[in-house]
């Protein structure tokens, strides 16, 4: 690139520029025709895409992922940002299906022009959408995508999250040793979802791993309600354990409407029903539900005491993993900033090759996050040492309940 190309396409906007953008104008401003007088450093900041559901029933899960950014954004920048120049964070509404969030990433890539793209909440949304960003030479940290090959789709996707391989098969360990007798075991998926499927694959290789017997595996959709049938094959089948692949709002109807028929065994929940957001479905009926996490609020280091205070501040409980990734995502997009400015000042590269710099130094560093120290595996996948399981614990009258850490 010719140095006064360079000049003339830097990544900055002003923060005037990008509330317009963030309002929803139509006529905002072109970064790449942005004119020298634009981008002074003193009133610039560096836009990160933050491509979260906040509406559709997936919200139950994007709404907390929003929560953690909007934290991060707050510690990072109060910490200085990028060596002295703010981060902004610009919000695109992925809702909850495959084309909310091409939208949101077209947008965040062409209209926004971030530097690079935390997201979609769902793994089914990040086989449609990441592609967009890898093939326009765009970041994309996934934040909470689980299922298998995620950092697969393209050289410029990377996740924070944990895949279920590694996480899902602690949940039915822990299960085990709350109860050695369990013999019998129904599995749930979601089929018209990817986490969904993905997950129920690692649930069963580990059932039978542990020479438990598969009584059945039931299919439903994340759009269900109604799961008589399904919970009913599984009782009638004399199973002593459940385990649900799904969302939050179907899943916590399956939890719901197998104890209203009289189930009484354990369940384990995967990775989609893993937010408070589904007390509200089952009530009293979540009690006893077994989910893996990718994060403890009680992991020790003063990243994570410094976001589990300003957290528990703001929402009087204990930060959930979907709100501690999405931090962490954050947190690499800024570290790696700041030691990428440390080499070349950012603010002298153009757009494209801030992104392509971007993407390289992501996945070269180390960070010491919330959920431990993380690096990533050259394809994009995460490096991480600590997995938990937790209990769900409802009061009586099923309106207060918490996340219970097994030892
Ligand atoms: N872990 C879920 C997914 O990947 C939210 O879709």
């Amino acid at each position: 690139m010719k140095k006064s190309a360079a000049l003339t396409t830097t990544f900055f906007v002003t923060l005037s520029m990008l509330l317009t953008a963030c309002s929803g104008a139509s006529n905002s401003t072109n970064i790449g025709n942005t004119s020298q007088n634009e981008t002074t450093n003193t009133s610039s900041v560096i836009p990160i895409g933050i491509a979260f559901a906040q509406t559709s029933n997936v919200a139950l899960l994007g709404q907390e992922q929003v929560a953690g950014a909007k934290i991060a954004e707050k510690y990072f920048n109060d910490k200085g940002g990028i060596n002295g120049t703010p981060i902004k964070l610009v919000f695109q509404d992925t809702s909850g299906d495959e084309n909310g969030a091409i939208n949101a990433f077209q947008t965040l890539i062409n209209k926004d022009k971030v530097v690079g793209i935390v997201g979609p909440t769902l793994s089914q949304q990040a086989f449609s959408a990441d592609p967009v960003a890898d093939r326009g030479k765009v970041p994309v940290l996934a934040a909470s995508n689980t299922a298998a090959k995620i950092p697969e789709i393209g050289d410029y996707v990377a996740r924070v999250s944990a895949p279920s391989s590694v996480v899902a098969p602690n949940s039915i360990k822990a299960a085990l040793k709350l109860n050695p007798n369990i013999k019998k075991v129904a599995v749930f998926f979601a089929q018209n979802d990817s986490y969904s499927k993905s997950e129920t694959d690692i649930f069963q290789k580990t059932v039978k791993d542990q020479n438990l017997e598969l009584v059945t595996v039931q299919k439903f959709q994340t759009s269900d309600t109604d799961f008589q049938t399904q919970a009913t094959n599984a009782i009638n089948l004399k199973a002593d354990l459940v385990i649900i692949s799904g969302l939050a709002a179907d899943g916590g109807n399956l939890v719901r409407q197998l104890r209203e028929l009289g189930y009484k065994g354990l369940i384990v929940g995967g990775n989609g029903l893993n937010t408070s957001n589904i007390f509200p479905v089952c009530k009293a009926l979540c009690d006893g539900v077994l989910i893996a996490q990718a994060y403890s609020p009680e992991h020790p280091g003063e990243i994570n005491s410094t976001f589990r205070k300003a957290y528990t501040e703001q929402y009087k409980k204990e930060p959930p993993q979907f709100t501690a990734q999405a931090f962490s995502a954050v947190q690499v997009y800024v570290e790696a900033l700041q030691a990428l400015d440390k080499k070349t000042k950012v603010n002298t590269l153009a757009l494209p090759q801030l992104r392509n710099e971007l993407n390289k130094q992501i996945l070269a560093g180390k960070y010491n996050t919330p959920l431990g120290e993380i690096a990533f595996t050259p394809v994009g996948e995460v490096v991480q040492k600590d997995f938990y399981v937790a209990q769900i614990k409802m009061d009586k009258d099923g309106n207060q309940g918490q996340f219970a850490f097994l030892k």
